[in-house]
């Protein structure tokens, strides 16, 4: 990626996030679930690039992703054109580091990164609520990528609450070489549940000393995807603990040991292992801020 200025380019890093607890409700009128969750952000990031143009051109580098109009990033830039009343004019670069499909939240967190670097570019007056108005109709994680770090969100993924700074925790990313579909996820749970399900008052992880507490999908997804049982034990075994995020299929292993990755390597050498740790909100913001074409600052 060129490194040296251009006049009126901007970049941004879009950070992924894990879900250290997620209870999921029954399916409301708008046929999306009722969430309790605790989300964290941590330290692997997309890259995201802008700069003005005379038509919309969008390119992606590293992992391959569809970069067809569906795409969330070209979804996020129409909906602020129409907001705005501004034509929708600019080269958007994205490399892409945050696997697909993997409940990590890669393509949310382009989206709200699309957003705030567009902003700049096409109404950098335009107040940061309204910015935020577009984000529940592009994906329901979207909104937490306007607040980031520790924070519960609830709702359909549309109330969020900031919560302060843990202490940052290393993890380790255990990535099958397969993704996941989120709808067939939930379609799942509403199988297994019969819309039974309810979300608890308080999470547990508020109370237990632990870093995870239950992931409500975790049952559908191994129900969706039978070769996730043998790489939740592998995870299991080779750290305190490890838990699926999201609608997978990832697995988070936090307190993993000296040789945990020599071993899932040995067990699993399909599987990608990726060493991270969660990331406190300055650093989140120092991140995410639309800044000059200046060099990455420090993507891992
Ligand atoms: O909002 P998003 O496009 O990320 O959601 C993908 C799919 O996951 C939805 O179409 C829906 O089937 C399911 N979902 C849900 N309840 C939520 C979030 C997502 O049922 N709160």
């Amino acid at each position: 990626m060129n490194a040296r200025p251009r006049d009126g380019l901007l970049r941004a890093l879009a950070p992924a996030k894990i879900n250290r607890e997620l209870r999921v409700g029954g399916r409301r009128p708008d046929g999306f679930h009722e969430l309790l969750s605790r989300f964290a952000s941590i330290d692997l990031c997309d890259e995201l690039e802008v700069e003005p143009s005379d038509g919309l051109d969008f390119s992606i580098t590293g992992r391959p992703v569809p970069a067809g109009k569906d795409n969330l990033v070209l979804r996020a830039a129409r909906a602020l054109s129409e907001a705005t009343g501004v034509l929708p004019r600019a080269k958007i670069r994205l490399h892409k580091r945050i696997p697909v499909g993997a409940g990590l939240g890669g393509g949310s967190s382009d989206a709200a990164a699309a957003l705030r670097l567009l902003r700049a570019l096409w109404a950098p007056d335009l107040p940061e609520a309204h910015l935020r108005a577009i984000a529940p109709a592009l994906g329901s994680d979207v909104p937490y990528f306007f607040t980031g770090g520790e924070a519960d969100v609830s709702g359909r993924g549309e109330h969020v609450e900031a919560r302060p700074d843990e202490p940052l925790a290393e993890l380790l990313l255990l990535i099958p070489p397969f993704a996941l579909s989120t709808a067939e996820v939930f379609a799942e749970h509403a199988r297994q549940t019969s819309g039974r399900s309810r979300i608890p008052e308080h999470l547990e992880i508020e109370t237990s000393g632990k870093f995870f507490g239950p992931n409500q999908l975790a049952s559908p997804v191994l129900a969706t995807q039978g070769a996730m049982k043998a790489y939740l034990k592998s995870a299991a075994d080779a750290a305190s603990e490890a838990a699926i995020t999201g609608s997978g299929s990832t697995i988070v292993l936090f307190g993993a040991g000296a040789g945990a990755e020599t071993q899932l390597e040995k067990q699993h050498p399909e599987a990608s292992l990726l060493r991270t740790r969660t990331l406190g909100r300055r650093e989140y913001e120092e991140r995410t801020r639309p800044a000059g074409g200046a060099q990455w600052r420090s993507p891992r």
